[in-house]
């Protein structure tokens, strides 16, 4: 399975830091197997894509509706008639600054999946949660609670995010991680049968170039997803190169 290597842009950019993509673009071309995505703000998804049509160009949330009385929320449609190609749903920021359930994360991963969107579902415990020992059950439930129900797994992604890993320079060992995809790859199969098998488990979390290497290498870790060091070509475009160099 080709490594996928996402970029989150969380609330940064501007269409002049969509120059930093010509360089991310400029290196796919060197990194066959290797799949590149950047998911950006939701205004800039449009002029990224007139930028770059070769580029994967993403966002970080949708709602499930299809249209609605639901203001300052935006649909998979509209993503997709923007031009976006995937979208992560249930990061960590917005199950905890937006008070997002798994279930709301479920319902929206159906409705991307359903408008044609790759579906990256975001899961992670805190730190009280793993310094409790309860970091496996806890990913375990969030993944039962918020994978879809219907659809195409196909178009389903996974993240592992360790909540204290995100922003903090901070990483699990690699057994940590080898272990936690292990559970969430069981989990899938628990569910989905053969289908939970062929689904990319992504690592995220303080991914940097320095450590993108040994975290790609872990058994089952199928990309990554990539916030701060996405912003500029220097730091994502050796993240890029770390998903050839392992594959
Ligand atoms: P980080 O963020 O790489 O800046 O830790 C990852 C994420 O939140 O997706």
């Amino acid at each position: 399975m080709a490594r996928l290597i996402v970029g989150n842009w969380k609330m940064h950019g501007s269409i002049a830091a969509l120059a930093e993509l010509d360089e991310v673009v400029a290196a796919m071309a060197e990194t066959p197997g290797v799949d590149v995505a950047v998911c950006v703000p939701f205004t800039l998804i449009a002029p990224a894509v007139m930028r770059h049509p070769e580029l994967t160009i993403g966002a970080q949330d949708c709602h499930w509706l299809a249209e609605g009385s639901n203001t300052g929320c935006v649909s998979p449609a509209m993503l997709v008639e923007a031009g976006a190609r995937i979208v992560i749903v249930g990061h960590s920021e917005r199950r905890t600054d937006n008070h997002e359930t798994s279930s709301e994360v479920r319902l929206k991963a159906e409705a991307a999946i359903a408008a044609g969107l790759r579906t990256i579902v975001c899961v992670g415990e805190t730190q009280a949660e793993r310094d409790r020992g309860d970091a496996i059950a806890v990913v375990e439930a969030m993944v039962a609670g918020s994978i879809p129900a219907k659809g195409d797994a196909r178009q389903l992604i996974l993240a592992y995010e360790p909540v204290w890993a995100i922003g903090t320079g901070r990483t699990p060992t690699l057994g940590e991680v080898a272990e936690m995809h292990a559970a969430i790859r069981a989990a899938l199969i628990a569910i989905l049968g053969s289908e939970g098998s062929r689904i990319a488990i992504l690592y995220g979390g303080s991914v940097k170039p320095a450590n993108a290497e040994e975290l790609l290498g872990v058994p089952d870790v199928g990309g990554a997803l990539v916030g701060g060091a996405s912003l500029k070509a220097k730091d994502f475009v050796p993240i890029i190169r770390a998903g050839r160099d392992n594959g």
